[in-house]
């Protein structure tokens, strides 16, 4: 909000010079440059006097006038830092190397790399590939698909490895999510709603979808923000589109912290699909109103999997405290109920608005996640009934590759998708002003999307990213995804060389 301020009142100093220096210029060029330069004059002795009497801005107030070149100076510093000071590999979140990759792929454009590496390959956490010395050819146009769905689901669903994680309409564009969706229908991905709820515009690409129930239940919840049975057993009857159903629990930018919806972005058409009052400010509670424990989150899933005729049912979460999950294994075992799958989401997941507190220092990154619910379920022998997704900068075929070394079946991805999109990391989604269209709903930069470009793109980055993977694999020697292992990525481990297996059995 701060920011959206500070943008706007910048806009309007830049303006006002602007407009200063063009009527000042139209004067000289006509001659008059007494005129032209009384007028500059005039006009900044006026914002001289605004900035010495207003008392907001103690720099203003020291510094009339002057004081402005500050605020353009920040104003302008975003574009400063990324166009010109940050090195290809530095940037974050998504430095440009991965972006360049994304929007190549998404281009279909030439992503060889010339002369050598950028990466310094003795730095610490820098992983690899340990290749294989009689590599296997696989035509890279082989589609491996995971089955998701345990014995108690019948009517499993056979996903891709790389998917579109959840992000909502609401935080993303009409434009934005019906590209996605399209680009998912063309190759074959899944779409996650987000918890936002069913969208028109999720549901008319056709695309495979995941039905997210967030803590608001938005779409299935009655007037008092419960869990709506009927709602949901008749929505999911209706749109056969919905593949399977995802628990919210956290997400890795902001876990235990709920949301709010202003009440000024609740319209009619918001209103409708989340089934809230047109109007009026809706909160997600941090936690879920439909249970409470580790027993009530099992029986949860196994009324999801009754209300929606058998489709599979999991849980996405942000590893926290272990012990807790830990109980839900054991609840798992005593209920003799096991979601299908579970997402885990990496501290290092994105939103599009999260406290800084919450995006910066609260829950655990996806790699220490990764293995650890990995292993559990399996100490538990409770891993064969579920699948594990992973989401948390999963960009490339390699960042896809390690994390099945790290122990998950698939992966999804938020940002990936939005860099095939367009966006351009200009750190504006909570602003409502995405340059790119995106991450707003504002009408005049949602246009300058082109919807049937950008579904090209989103199809385009999964394609070939897929490609990418699947070329790792035979480089490895391996002929499935499944087949992959913590021993076929090495990483350097306080100067060491180390295979993932050997660090996570012995981090000492
Ligand atoms: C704009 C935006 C909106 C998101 N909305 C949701 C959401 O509704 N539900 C959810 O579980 N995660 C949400 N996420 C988190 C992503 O689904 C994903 O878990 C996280 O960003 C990590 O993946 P990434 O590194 O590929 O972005 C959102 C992320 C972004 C960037
Ligand atoms: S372009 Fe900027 S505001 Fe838009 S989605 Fe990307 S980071 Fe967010």
């Amino acid at each position: 909000m701060r920011r959206t301020i500070a943008i706007t009142m910048k806009s309007k100093i830049l303006l006002i010079l602007s407009v200063l220096l063009l009527v000042s210029l139209g004067l000289n060029h006509l001659g008059l440059l007494f005129w032209g330069w009384s007028f500059v004059f005039i006009v900044l002795l006026g914002i001289a006097f605004y900035d010495i009497t207003q008392k907001k801005r103690t720099i203003l107030r020291n510094f009339p006038v002057l004081g402005h070149f500050r605020f353009l100076l920040e104003m302008v510093r975003p574009e400063i830092q990324q166009y010109f000071i940050e090195s290809d590999i530095s940037g974050q979140p998504i430095s440009r190397i991965y972006r360049s990759v994304v929007y190549q792929k998404a281009k279909n454009e030439l992503e060889t790399v010339p002369f050598g590496s950028e990466l310094d390959l003795y730095a610490d956490d820098y992983k690899w590939v340990n290749h294989s010395a009689f590599p296997l050819h696989i035509d890279k146009d082989t589609e491996f698909r995971i089955k998701i769905g345990n014995a108690a689901c019948s009517k499993p669903y056979h996903a891709s490895l790389l998917n579109i994680s959840a992000m909502s309409y609401g935080a993303l564009s009409t434009a934005a999510v019906t590209s996605l969706g399209n680009g998912a229908k063309m190759g074959g991905f899944y779409h996650n709603t987000g918890e936002g709820g069913l969208s028109p515009y999720h549901l008319k690409t056709g695309a495979d979808l995941v039905w997210q129930l967030g803590t608001g239940y938005f779409g299935a919840r009655d007037s008092k923000g419960n869990f709506d049975s009927e709602l949901f057993k008749n929505k999911v009857a209706e749109h056969e589109q919905i593949k399977m159903i995802e628990i919210k629990i956290s997400q890795g930018a902001k876990p235990g912290h709920g949301g709010m919806l202003p009440a000024e972005k609740v319209n009619e058409e918001i209103a409708k699909i989340r089934h809230v009052p047109v109007g009026k400010t809706v909160l997600s509670p941090p936690g879920h109103s439909a249970f409470s424990n580790p027993l009530g989150l099992c029986e949860f899933i196994q009324k999801l999997r009754e209300l929606s005729g058998g489709l599979p049912v999991g849980f996405k979460l942000c590893i926290g405290r272990r012990e807790e999950f830990i109980e839900i294994c054991q609840a798992m075992k005593q209920t003799q109920i096991y979601p299908d799958f579970i997402t885990i989401d990496g501290g290092e997941g994105g939103t599009g608005a999260a406290p800084f507190d919450f995006i910066n220092f609260v829950g655990s990154p996806l790699k220490d996640a990764l293995y650890f619910v990995d292993n559990i379920l399996k100490q538990f022998d409770v891993r064969q009934n579920i699948k594990i997704i992973a989401s948390g900068k999963v960009f490339t075929g390699f960042n896809l590759f390690e994390k099945l070394a790290m122990g998950a079946d698939l992966c999804n991805s938020a940002r990936g998708m939005m860099l095939a999109l367009g966006c351009i990391q200009s750190y504006r989604c909570n602003s409502n002003m995405c340059p790119t269209g995106i991450a707003t709903n504002n009408p005049s930069l949602v246009s300058g999307i082109n919807i049937a470009d950008k579904s090209v793109r989103v199809f385009n980055y999964h394609t070939r990213t897929m490609e990418s993977l699947v070329e790792l694999l035979g480089a490895a020697g391996l002929t499935k995804p499944e087949d992959v292992q913590a021993k076929h990525i090495s990483c350097r481990y306080q100067g060491r060389a180390v295979t993932l297996e050997e660090l996570f059995h012995n981090p000492g």
